[in-house]
This record gives C-alpha cells, sequence and structure tokens, in this order.
C-alpha cells in the first residue's frame, strides 16, 4: 500500500512501524513540520499496563523506551505544607524527545521515509495515496478541512494550564497544592530523564488574571510560579519550553474516518493531562488500526470501517474518565477546606477508577491512614467507635438532628405499585422489613401520596386517612422492634405524571381506564399521550400545601424518624423548580426564585408540623439532562434555599423531568452532583444512582462526596446488602438479629474463605510487571 501520513507525533510514528513490519513493502512517508529534534515539552507518563501494551507491539522500541525511562510506584499529594503518599501504582516517564526519537529512528531502520520541515497545507493534494493519515495533533489540519464529514468538536475548559520543567528532585508522581492571595495553584509533576521533571501548572482563570500572568512572558510566569512553589523546588528554577498558558481543549469526533483518510490521536480525540493518557491513546490507535489492517487485509475501507467501530468504546471510556478528572481539578475550591488525608483520597478516587477497595490492594497502609482519619472526625463528633482497628467508613454512624444511623448505607424509596386505594399492606410489611433486618443504617418508604389525586398509578402508597396511618405504623413499629435500621417517610404527589400505570405494565403511559384528573404548574403534558394537566391555581396549591402538612402530621403519628419531601423526577414539586416544565408568569413561574417559591413554602409548611428533633430531607433532580433545563447551579442555590428553611440532607437523584432527557449513565453517574452539593452549600447529601457495592460506598464517603449512600436496585436483588458487605470486610460489629446468629458466622467465615481464595489468585495471576521485572534484574 501507498501511505501518507500527515504528522510525525507518537501515533503517526508508531502505526508506520507496525505497517512496516508487517509488511515491508508497503510504501510509507511522513510529513513533519518539524525538524528532527525540534519538540515541545518535557515528558509524558506511561502506566506499567500501557507498557506491556507497547511490548507486544513492538520489541525493539519498547526495550529502548525502557532503558531511558524514569520509573516510581508512589502517588505524593502536597496539600497545606502535608504531603501524604500513597504507593503501589507503578509508571513512567520519558521525554518526550527521546522517545519521538526512538520512534523516529525505529521507523526509519524500518525503511518508512520522514520528510521533516515538510507542512502539509493541502491534504488533499496528498489523498492520491491508498491510506492518508491525519496524525497532525491537536491543532489538526486534517481534522479542520474535513470537520463536517468527521463530526468534530472542539471545547475549551475554563482552568488555565502551561506545560513546564524542573531539575528539582521529584521521588514520585506529585500533585502540589498551593493557595495565595490570588486562588489556587497545582502542579502535576513526574520525573522523566534523570533530575528532570515534567511540572504542568494548572490553575483557575480567576486566580491567572487576578496574579497578572494574562499580561505576562514565559519567563515572568516561571518567576511568579517559583515564588508560589518556592518550598519544593528547593532553590531550583523553572524551566519554560513553549510554555504558554492555555485552556485545554477537548476533541471529540462522530467518525475518524472520512473515505481514505483517518485521524488517530490527538487529532482525533484529547484526553487531560491529569490522568495522562494523551500518548497513551495515540499510540494505542496506532495498534488498533495496525490490528485491523491484519484481520482484513490491505482493504482500506473495510480496515477503517472495523477500525472506526472498535476503537470508539476504548476511547471513549478514557475521555470520560479525563473529563471527570479535570472536573475535579476545575472545583478545587469544594475541596480546599479538607484535611489532608481526605483531600488526597478524593483525589486519588476522583475519575471513579480508582476506589477504596483498589487502594487498599495498592497499599494497605494508605487506606489505614483514611480510615484512622475518618473514625477519628467521627469519633470527634462523639461517638465511641474503635480507634485502634477502625471500622471501613461505612460502618461508622451519622447524626442528623436527634437521629443516629448505624452505618452510611440507605435503602433508597421504590414504589411497589402493591396497593389499593393507597393502603400499604403485608407485602409493604416483608418488603421493608426484610430490608430493615437487612443492615442498612436507613429505609425509606416509597413515594407515599398526600390523596388520592396525588398517585403516580392505582398502586400507589399513600398517607392520607387513619386507615393507612395504622398501616404504615405497623411497618415503622417492626422495623423499630426488629433491628437498629431508622425509617423514612417520602411524602410527595405525581403531578403531571400521575394516573399512569404500575411500573412493570406501561410505566408512565395512562390507565386504559378510570384516569383520574392531573394538575401541574402548566398545562403541559409529560408525552404527547399522556393527559394534558390543569394549569393549578393559589387555590390548588393551598389545597395541595395543607394536604403536605396533613400528611407529614399523619407521618409523625405513625412514627417515623425522618420526613423526605419528593422534589424529583419530574413530580408536581419538581415541575415548579425546572424551566421545562413550568410556563408560569405569575410570582410561581420564571425565575429561579419564583419557581421554588411554592416548593419552599410547602417545605417550610411541612417543617413547622414535624417535630424539631427529627430530620427531613428533600430529593432533587440535579440536572434536567435536557437543554434548557435545571442545572447543578441551579439545584446549589435551591439546596442553599432549603437549607436556611431547617432542611437536614438533600437526596440528590437526576432528570426524569421531560421524556426527551439525555442522561449520561455510568458508575456512581449521579455523585458528582452530590459531591457538588455538598462541598459548595455546606449541607450533608444522600448520593443514589448506579452505586452497586460496599466498595463505591466507602469510597463515596471516605471522600466526602456525600454522607450517605442509598442503594435502589441492589436492595432489590439483595435485601441483606450491608449484612453481606459487613461479612466481605470482616466488621464484627454489624448488628444481626438473634434469630440468624449462626448464620451469621458461617457468613463471616465464607467470606474470610473468598478473600482468602481471591488474594492468592489475584498474586498467582499478576502478571510481573515489565518495569518491576528490570529493577529487580538491576
Ligand atoms: C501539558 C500536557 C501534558 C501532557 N502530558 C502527557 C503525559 O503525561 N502522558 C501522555 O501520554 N501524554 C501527555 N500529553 C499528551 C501528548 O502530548 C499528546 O497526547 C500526544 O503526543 C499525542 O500524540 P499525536 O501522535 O496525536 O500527536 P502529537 O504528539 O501532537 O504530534 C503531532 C505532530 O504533527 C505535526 N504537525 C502538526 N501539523 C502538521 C502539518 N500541518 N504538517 C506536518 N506536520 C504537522 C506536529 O509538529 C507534531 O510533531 C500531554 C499534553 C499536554 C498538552
Ligand atoms: C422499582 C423502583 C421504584 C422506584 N421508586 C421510587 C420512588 O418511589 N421514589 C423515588 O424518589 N425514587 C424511586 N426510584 C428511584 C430510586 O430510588 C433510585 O434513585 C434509582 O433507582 C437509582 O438508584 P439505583 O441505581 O441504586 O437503582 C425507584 C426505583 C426503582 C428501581
Amino acid at each position: 500500500m501507498n501511505i501518507n501520513i500527515i504528522g510525525a507525533g507518537p501515533s503517526g510514528l508508531y502505526f508506520s512501524i507496525l505497517m512496516k513490519k508487517s509488511n515491508p513493502a508497503h510504501d510509507i512517508t511522513i510529513y513533519e513540520q518539524n525538524r528532527a529534534d525540534d519538540t515541545f515539552g518535557f515528558g509524558v507518563v506511561f502506566s506499567d499496563e500501557t507498557l506491556g501494551n507497547f511490548h507486544a507491539a513492538d520489541a525493539p522500541s519498547h526495550d529502548e523506551i525502557i532503558e531511558n525511562f524514569a520509573y516510581w510506584s508512589e502517588i505524593d499529594t502536597w496539600f497545606k505544607g502535608t504531603m501524604v503518599r500513597s504507593d503501589g501504582h507503578g509508571f513512567c516517564g520519558i521525554s518526550r524527545h527521546v522517545l519521538l526519537d526512538i520512534l523516529q529512528r525505529r521507523a526509519m531502520e524500518l525503511g518508512v521515509t520522514i520528510k521533516f520541515m515538510d507542512r502539509v497545507n493541502d491534504v488533499e493534494a496528498l489523498r492520491d495515496a491508498d491510506l492518508v493519515l491525519g496524525t497532525d495533533g491537536v491543532n489538526s489540519v486534517v481534522r479542520e478541512l474535513y470537520k463536517n464529514e468527521l463530526g468534530a468538536t472542539v471545547s475549551f475548559r475554563p482552568n488555565k494550564f502551561s506545560w513546564m520543567g524542573s531539575t528539582a528532585p521529584m521521588k514520585a508522581f506529585t500533585f502540589i497544592f498551593e493557595e495565595n492571595e490570588h486562588g489556587p495553584w497545582i502542579v502535576h509533576g513526574y520525573r522523566f530523564l534523570g533530575n528532570k521533571a515534567t511540572w504542568v501548572m494548572e490553575t483557575t482563570e480567576k486566580a491567572w488574571l487576578a496574579a497578572g500572568l494574562d499580561k505576562a512572558d514565559e519567563a515572568q510566569s516561571a518567576a511568579y510560579l517559583e515564588k508560589v512553589f518556592a518550598k519544593h523546588l528547593h532553590g531550583h528554577k523553572l524551566l519554560t519550553n513553549r510554555s504558554l498558558w492555555r485552556n485545554f481543549p477537548i476533541v471529540k469526533c462522530k467518525t475518524y474516518v472520512n473515505g481514505n483518510v483517518v485521524i488517530l490521536g490527538d487529532a482525533a480525540h484529547t484526553a487531560h493531562f491529569s490522568i495522562g493518557s494523551g500518548t497513551k491513546l495515540a499510540i494505542e490507535d496506532a495498534i488498533e488500526l495496525h490490528r485491523c489492517f491484519q484481520t482484513v487485509g490491505d482493504n482500506v475501507p473495510k480496515a477503517l470501517a472495523m477500525y472506526d467501530t472498535e476503537r470508539r468504546t476504548g476511547v471513549e471510556k478514557i475521555q470520560h474518565a479525563a473529563e471527570t478528572s479535570l472536573v475535579w481539578f476545575e472545583n478545587i475550591d469544594r475541596g480546599l477546606k479538607m484535611d489532608p488525608v481526605q483531600f488526597a483520597f478524593s483525589m486519588l478516587t476522583r475519575s471513579k477508577q480508582i476506589t477504596y477497595d483498589n487502594l487498599k490492594l495498592r497499599d494497605a497502609s494508605f487506606v489505614d491512614k483514611v480510615d484512622r482519619w475518618f473514625a477519628g472526625t467521627i469519633k470527634a463528633k462523639g461517638f465511641d467507635i474503635p480507634q485502634d482497628n477502625p471500622p471501613p467508613p461505612m460502618f461508622t454512624p451519622f447524626r442528623l438532628r436527634d437521629m443516629v444511623v448505624q452505618n452510611r448505607v440507605v435503602v433508597s424509596p421504590m414504589c411497589q405499585y402493591s396497593a389499593v386505594d393507597g393502603m400499604p399492606n403485608d407485602w409493604h410489611l416483608v418488603h421493608l422489613g426484610s430490608r430493615s433486618i437487612g443492615g442498612a443504617g436507613l429505609i425509606f418508604t416509597e413515594m407515599t401520596d398526600i390523596s388520592a389525586e396525588a398517585r403516580i398509578s392505582p398502586g400507589c402508597t399513600g398517607i392520607w386517612n387513619d386507615a393507612q396511618t395504622q398501616a404504615w405504623k405497623k411497618v415503622v413499629d417492626f422495623v423499630h422492634a426488629n433491628g437498629v435500621a431508622k425509617i423514612c417517610m417520602q411524602l410527595g404527589h405525581a403531578g403531571r405524571k400521575g394516573s399512569t400505570q404500575l411500573g412493570w405494565q406501561e410505566s408512565d403511559a395512562p390507565l386504559p381506564l378510570g384516569n383520574w384528573p392531573i394538575i401541574a404548574p402548566s398545562p403541559i403534558p409529560y408525552t404527547p399521550a399522556n393527559q394534558t394537566p390543569r394549569e393549578m391555581t393559589r387555590a390548588d396549591m393551598d389545597k395541595a400545601t395543607a394536604e403536605f402538612v396533613a400528611a407529614t402530621k399523619r407521618a409523625e403519628q405513625a412514627g417515623f424518624d425522618m420526613l423526605e419531601v419528593h422534589m424529583a423526577h419530574g413530580y408536581l414539586l419538581a415541575t415548579f423548580l425546572s424551566p421545562l416544565t413550568n410556563r408560569r408568569t405569575d410570582e410561581y413561574g420564571g425565575s429561579l426564585a419564583k419557581r421554588l417559591r411554592w416548593p419552599l413554602e410547602v417545605f417550610k409548611a411541612c417543617r413547622a408540623a414535624w417535630p424539631k428533633g427529627k430530620p427531613m430531607s428533600v430529593r432533587l433532580s440535579a440536572v434536567d439532562w435536557a437543554p434548557g433545563g435545571m442545572t447543578v447551579e441551579d439545584s446549589i442555590e435551591i439546596a442553599k434555599a432549603l437549607k436556611a428553611a431547617d432542611c437536614d440532607l438533600i437526596d440528590v437523584s437526576t432528570g426524569q423531568t421531560v421524556a426527551d432527557q439525555k442522561p449520561v449513565y455510568g458508575r456512581m453517574y449521579q455523585t458528582p452532583f452530590a459531591e457538588a452539593i455538598r462541598n459548595e452549600v455546606e449541607i450533608a447529601t444522600m448520593a443514589v444512582g448506579n452505586i452497586v457495592n460496599a466498595d463505591q460506598v466507602n469510597t463515596i464517603v471516605a471522600s466526602g462526596r456525600a454522607d450517605v449512600v442509598a442503594l435502589a436496585r441492589p436492595h432489590l436483588a439483595d435485601p441483606y446488602f450491608t449484612l453481606h458487605a459487613a461479612a466481605e470486610y470482616g466488621y464484627a460489629l454489624q448488628r444481626w438479629p438473634d434469630q440468624y446468629l449462626s448464620g451469621r458466622d458461617q457468613a463471616y467465615g465464607q467470606a474470610q474463605r473468598a478473600r482468602e481464595e481471591r488474594e492468592a489468585l489475584r498474586k498467582a495471576q499478576k502478571p510481573r510487571s515489565v518495569m518491576q521485572g528490570k529493577l529487580a534484574a538491576e
């Protein structure tokens, strides 16, 4: 094949090497605008795992790379003058210059032609080759030319960064956080050659402007930063090399292919430097594209089509992790009040790839430090918990007003669609009863309605009459008599999503027969198939407020420990909050303050009717996942108003406001919103949504992303989630019902054996890292 490659970065060079190796007859030319030894920047970093891939793809260049890297296994986090070290990670740093030199020499040795100082401006002129590669980096001319065909977008992040270096000693992958009168300053640092290290500088735009760096040249910027990081530089200078301040561009493409042209590396997608994966992605693109040609032969359209589909998932996963990571750095203000140990834990777990259990495997002493610190904070709140052998964070108690929950696990509210005329029955007793035996600290009822018309479906529970109140009392009494769990009533009104079928029928669709009239802030149906709700009058609001208050009093009579007002998921109060569903022009629509007016009035009325010593929460849909809808900034403002009205906790969910929402699902996908509200508003939060195991609960609680963690579907599959988690962690103080004590001993024994087997298997299977092998040989 005749192959033209635009750009001699890692992706272009690596692809040329692999193709020439498999078939020396390929005629490959690379056009590079720079000189052979002319490269920007300092060092790049790879993980242990990435090097394994390089070894499999091309052993000679891999061997040369490992001869030239700096290897370390620790991540050091400097915060408030303290260093917290976490070990067991495994990285190598190599000079970008050296890396390119190795790849250039290897490519030329195999017969690839590299035309240096040959900038391509006319991409079309090179298209007569069989295959054209756009590997021309982040400012790609190829992407720009075909941006419509590729569906390419470039968006810029708000923080400022600059790539610098230093000879100051740096042992590990190092994050340094400093704060001065202008704002926060961050170093992402790693050694790459002898005593040289990369220092990527990052700060907020506000701090950058306040420090006058918009008017500073490279030398002035370096001089300013030398002062900020003086105690870490130990008298060394900061080195610059085209170290301009930039905003990180996020590049995404709908397709990487246009005819016989394919774009790879930074031209096609970027991943933020905080997870150090740009060069890894670029080289792995090359490996994957080569694999496609190996699979289909020299059939360019087939190979490119295969690459386009098969490469996407891997790239998007890394881009998603990188975005979660960069958002953490952009919101650094939220963490500045944390203790250094929690701050380091939060930083390490920011992109969700590293968790509590995972860190324990890497460095048990670090997680022990986290557990001890966390247990210390609980003791400081007056709880008697062991300090020498502290429990995992999920098994620590938590107080809201006079209510103390024994652990951080919550059974999330879940409609059972099993009531008749709103009456809870034996199903609800057994369902909630068995979950309370299952060890969770707090159990929520399903959304329980304030009137018959407020129901979502004919199967929903209510609390608008005495009989219902007595039936709920039976459930509450069982929970209190048979375990340590506390129980919270979730009160709601379905609004425009009312009068619909049971959850396992056609959910959200109207009833075939017997529909009742529904109300909402504005007469907009949920979908064209749903009833159009009647626009509420002030008299309707007064009636609903009174029903909320009456239901609150009944919840107290039934003995509930806590009360939640449901303002999420597109139900009545939520539809007042969202601009997508509230189009009113009176004092209950328009600005956020006006949209919040009635929901806040309801909350305050319920709060006044609910005992002072008992806590109240509100469930919010923090974002609507739809253009023009609620944003996290809106939710932060709402949470502030609720806090001022004596709300104790925000239960942070998202979406379900409009039918055409576009949520971005993933592990713990709603937790960042709980984190934002908790740390911006300084109010307790409950995280929920695709949190599936105890490891994630520990990660969320220890990192200060939420105070308690709700699991819905996992509790349907396993009512004894918390008892099983206690056995898994060998946490001996978890209370089991007396009736089940003999089961407990067996469960702990089995969990212990399973732990030992897993550990033995892990040790036997773990491939010896290339770098550890190298270090051992030296
Ligand atoms: C601050 C910072 C820190 C980073 N840290 C890391 C890290 O730690 N680890 C990591 O793996 N990655 C890191 N990266 C990312 C890494 O530098 C890139 O992701 C990687 O080099 C991308 O490789 P590439 O092959 O796509 O293109 P590039 O390396 O960008 O190479 C593109 C090449 O194309 C040439 N070119 C451009 N236009 C033309 C043209 N019209 N004609 C001819 N030639 C052209 C350029 O001169 C260049 O040589 C970092 C990036 C930044 C900005
Ligand atoms: C069967 C079922 C019923 C639900 N009913 C309610 C409810 O009554 N009130 C509520 O706020 N959320 C309800 N939800 C949402 C859950 O509380 C939770 O927020 C959501 O399922 C995400 O958590 P998960 O990923 O742990 O399942 C329900 C979820 C399920 C699966």
